[in-house]
């Protein structure tokens, strides 16, 4: 039998406990994978005098991550406290230049720095290995890496931030405003310490960045990410979307077109009756198309200690059995600068509004939409409140330029009240 692959964690929260636990449950079952057994030698933490609800005490305590990661006890540095620069940046490279192999679920620092640090570990014979960042417990980046090696990769798509996809569903289910069950949100601990990064869709921008890169062969391109977040969507557009078929999710789309690389996290109406039109709560969506297999669907719980230990120890055991891969599937040194390209696939949208109610109001709308080239797909008028007539279209295939010309030529016609509302139909 090998010798025991020895690790040093930093960070001490759900997760990192979460890892501890399952090390110990699961020792045997890990080391018959493993071929070795897997020790923690060493851990990291800010407050050592904290209770976590489990014995820490046979294990070296650092203040300084650093520190552990340089650590001759500890073959692989396990960073769980996130951050995309500090210490989780300043341990990692820390651990690279001790020549450690590194696991981590930091997908701000991977979105951010991952060709600079991929580089860096490659030039050493390190690898980095972050299946926790992606969707949590789904085994997404082995999918990509491994299942699908053989696939040129079309569209990559994902609902990947549960706490938005609680939001949604939940302001669906329930009937109720954005601001309160954002308000529900917090009480539960759903929300970042930030909660611009799940709301703003920073955080499942992060991870279609990082995904974009394995699937396309290019360098992490997370500045090119064209990022809008849910915290404009009202009630009235999830009861509309439904009733024309639809559900809205804050969706990731990352395609290689004839232009360059579209990568795009917004909020999107998908069918209702498709897989990621029924995705409720906090739960996670992953779809990969490639030339050879077609759609691939993979679901499952996108964060929580146990999900996310999961996917940590699934990379520990793959280095536990010498098992190793470039960083992003293909040499760091391989990866080209992506083309980046906005806007570059046409779609359906839907938009709604309210209009003055007057003669020729509506005219003036359809008018504004044809002279854009848009071609109306189905319209829907609902009963009036006061003045005002909410109107809602679902439009044939168009570019975004075009809607926001037509956009433009709505707010001259007089007729608007407010603002319209336009979002994108992802056919999935
Ligand atoms: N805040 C994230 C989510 C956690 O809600 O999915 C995992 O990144």
């Amino acid at each position: 039998m090998s010798e025991p692959l020895r690790l040093g964690i930093a960070g001490l929260g759900t997760v990192g406990i979460g890892l501890v636990k399952l090390i110990r449950d699961n020792a045997e079952l890990i080391e018959g994978r493993a071929g070795r057994k897997v020790v923690i030698s060493a851990v990291s933490a800010r407050d050592q005098s904290r209770d976590r609800g489990v014995a820490l005490d046979g294990y070296a305590w650092e203040t300084d991550p650093v520190a552990l990661a340089r650590r001759d006890d500890v073959d692989v540095y396990v960073e769980l406290m996130g951050g995309d620069s500090g210490p989780a940046k300043d341990s990692i490279e820390a651990a690279i230049a001790a020549g450690k192999d590194v696991v981590t679920a930091n997908k701000a620092l991977l979105a951010h720095h991952g060709q600079a640090l991929a580089e860096a570990a490659e030039a050493k014979g390190r690898v980095i290995r972050y299946e926790a960042a992606v969707a949590g417990g789904i085994p997404v980046i082995k999918a990509l890496t491994e299942g699908l090696a053989g696939n040129r990769i079309t569209r990559v798509m994902g609902v990947m931030n549960g706490t938005c996809n609680y939001i949604l569903t939940r302001m669906q289910s329930a009937g109720l405003p954005y601001d309160t069950v954002f308000e529900e949100a917090r009480q539960l601990g759903y929300l970042e310490a930030d909660p611009n990064l799940d709301v703003g869709g920073i955080d499942a921008g992060h991870k279609l960045s990082i995904l974009s890169s394995i699937a396309f062969g290019t360098q992490v391109d997370f500045d090119n990410v064209e990022l809008e977040g849910i915290g404009a969507i009202t009630i009235e557009d999830i009861e509309a979307a439904e009733d024309m078929g639809f559900r809205i999710k804050l969706l990731g789309v990352s395609q290689m077109t004839g232009r360059g690389l579209e990568q795009r996290m917004s909020p999107c109406l998908v069918p209702a009756t498709s897989p990621l039109g029924q995705l409720a709560g906090g739960t996670n969506m992953v779809v990969i198309e490639g030339d050879a297999v077609g759609q691939i669907v993979l679901r499952g719980p996108g964060a929580g200690a146990g999900p996310t230990a999961s996917a940590v120890i699934a990379d520990v055991i793959d280095i536990a059995r010498n098992f190793r891969m470039p960083v992003f599937g293909r040499p760091a040194s391989m990866l080209n600068k992506a083309r980046s390209a906005r806007a570059a696939v046409s779609a359906p949208y839907y938009l709604r509004m309210n209009l003055l109610d007057k003669p020729g109001a509506l005219a003036k709308i359809a008018g504004a939409l044809g002279e854009a080239g848009i071609s109306i797909d189905r319209m829907r008028q609902y009963g009036h409140a006061d003045t005002a007539a909410p109107v809602l279209f679902v439009t044939h295939k168009t570019t975004r330029s075009a809607i926001d010309t037509a956009l433009g030529a709505f707010a001259a016609t007089g007729v608007l009240l407010g603002a319209p509302v336009a979002l994108r139909i992802e056919m999935v």
